[in-house]
C-alpha cells in the first residue's frame, strides 16, 4: 500500500481522443478515496515549470465527450535531461504530490519510469495514443476513434476515386506502427495496405498497383502508414509519376494527418478510458508503481513500464493476408 495524500495527473506526448474521459475517471476516483488532486498542465514541460492546477469534481465536468486534453500536452526535450527531471521532482515535492498518474504513450512512460527510479515517486500509466502501439494492452485510448475517423475519410475518398476511376494513395498516421493503416485499410476496403512492420519494395508495389489498375477497376485505394519506408503517400506518388509505365494512370495522394487525432471519442474509447482511469488510481493506492494499466482479453492488467516501452506489440499478420483475398 502507498500512503498517498495528493495525486498528480498529466497527459503527455501526442494527444488522443478519450484522454479527457481518462482524466475525469482519474480525478473522480482519487476524490472518492479522499485524495487531493493536482493537474499538471502541458505534461513534463508543465512539471518542470510548476504549471500545476488544483482539480475538483467540477473541473472534470462535461469533458467525457470531448477530444484533445483539458490539461494540454507537450513533447518535452528538457525532461530528457537529469536536470530537467530534478526540477520536475522538486516541483512535485513543493506541491506535496506523492503519487502520479501518467496518461500517454511510450515516451511518456520512459519519463515516468525515470521519475520513479531517480526520485522514488510512485507512478502508474494509462495508455493514451492513437497509434495503438503499446505492449501490454490490446487497445489504447484514442485508437478506436482515430480508426473510425480514418475509415470515414477513406469512404469519402472512395466516392470521388470511383467517379474518376482514379488511383488514390491515402496516408494515415503511425510513425512506427501500422495498426491504424492495417485496420482502416481492411475496414475501408483498400486494395493494398503498406505498413512499417513489413518490407515494402517499390518494384513489387508498382507491379501490384499496375495489375490492380489494369484489371479495369473502378478505383484503387492504397492505404500507406506514415512510417512506411517508401516515404509515405508522397514518396510513392513521386516514384509512380517518374515511371513512364504509370503515365496513363490517373493518380492522387491524400495525407489524412492530424484530423485523426481530434474529434469526440467513440463510445469504445470513452468506456476504455474510464475503466483504465479508475483502475490506475486503484493500482497506485494498492501499492503498485512503475506499471501501466492495460486492457487485455477483456480485463485490466498491469505491465511493468519498462516492458511497455522496450517491447514491440505485434500486428495481426492474418489481417494483412486478408487484404490479398479481399481486394
Ligand atoms: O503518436 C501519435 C502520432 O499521432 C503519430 O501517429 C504521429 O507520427 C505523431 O503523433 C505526430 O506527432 P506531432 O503531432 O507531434 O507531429
Amino acid at each position: 500500500m502507498h500512503d498517498i495524500q495528493c495525486l498528480g495527473v498529466y497527459t503527455s506526448g501526442g494527444d488522443a481522443p478519450g484522454m479527457n474521459a481518462c482524466l475525469r475517471a482519474t480525478v473522480r476516483t482519487a476524490l472518492a478515496n479522499d485524495l487531493e488532486v493536482v493537474g499538471i498542465r502541458r505534461g513534463y514541460e508543465g512539471m518542470i515549470d510548476g504549471d500545476f492546477v488544483e482539480m475538483d469534481r467540477r473541473s472534470v465536468s462535461n469533458i467525457v465527450q470531448t477530444g484533445g486534453t483539458i490539461l494540454k500536452s507537450a513533447r518535452s526535450t528538457d525532461f530528457l535531461t537529469e536536470e530537467g527531471r530534478t526540477r520536475a521532482a522538486d516541483n512535485l515535492e513543493r506541491y506535496d504530490v506523492d503519487g502520479l498518474i501518467a496518461i500517454g504513450g511510450d515516451g511518456t512512460f520512459r519519463g515516468a519510469s525515470k521519475l520513479n527510479d531517480e526520485h522514488g515517486i510512485p507512478v502508474v500509466g494509462c495508455p493514451g495514443t492513437i497509434d495503438n502501439d503499446l505492449f501490454g494492452t490490446d487497445t489504447t485510448i484514442g485508437y478506436d476513434t482515430a480508426l473510425n475517423t480514418a475509415i470515414e475519410n477513406i469512404d469519402r475518398i472512395r466516392d470521388t476515386a470511383d467517379a474518376h476511376n482514379r488511383l488514390f494513395l491515402i496516408e494515415v498516421m503511425g510513425r512506427d506502427a501500422g495498426f491504424i493503416a492495417l485496420n482502416c485499410g481492411i475496414g475501408g476496403g483498400a486494395e493494398l495496405i503498406l505498413i512499417p512492420e513489413t518490407i515494402t519494395e517499390m518494384d513489387m508495389i508498382k507491379e501490384r498497383i499496375f495489375s490492380l489498375m489494369s484489371a479495369q477497376r473502378r478505383s484503387t485505394i492504397v492505404v500507406v502508414a506514415e512510417g512506411d519506408e517508401l516515404g509515405g503517400a508522397r514518396g510513392i506518388e513521386q516514384a509512380l509519376r517518374e515511371d513512364p509505365t504509370f503515365e496513363d494512370i490517373d493518380l492522387r495522394s491524400t495525407i489524412l494527418g492530424h484530423i485523426q487525432r481530434g474529434g469526440a471519442p467513440t463510445a469504445g474509447d470513452r468506456v476504455l478510458a474510464s475503466r483504465l482511469g479508475v483502475a490506475a488510481v486503484e493500482a497506485l493506492l494498492d501499492g503498485h508503481t512503475d506499471v501501466m494499466v492495460g486492457f487485455v482479453n477483456g480485463e485490466t492488467k498491469l505491465t511493468p513500464l519498462r516492458n511497455v516501452y522496450s517491447r514491440k506489440k505485434s500486428i495481426d499478420y492474418d489481417l494483412l493476408k486478408l487484404t490479398q483475398i479481399l481486394s
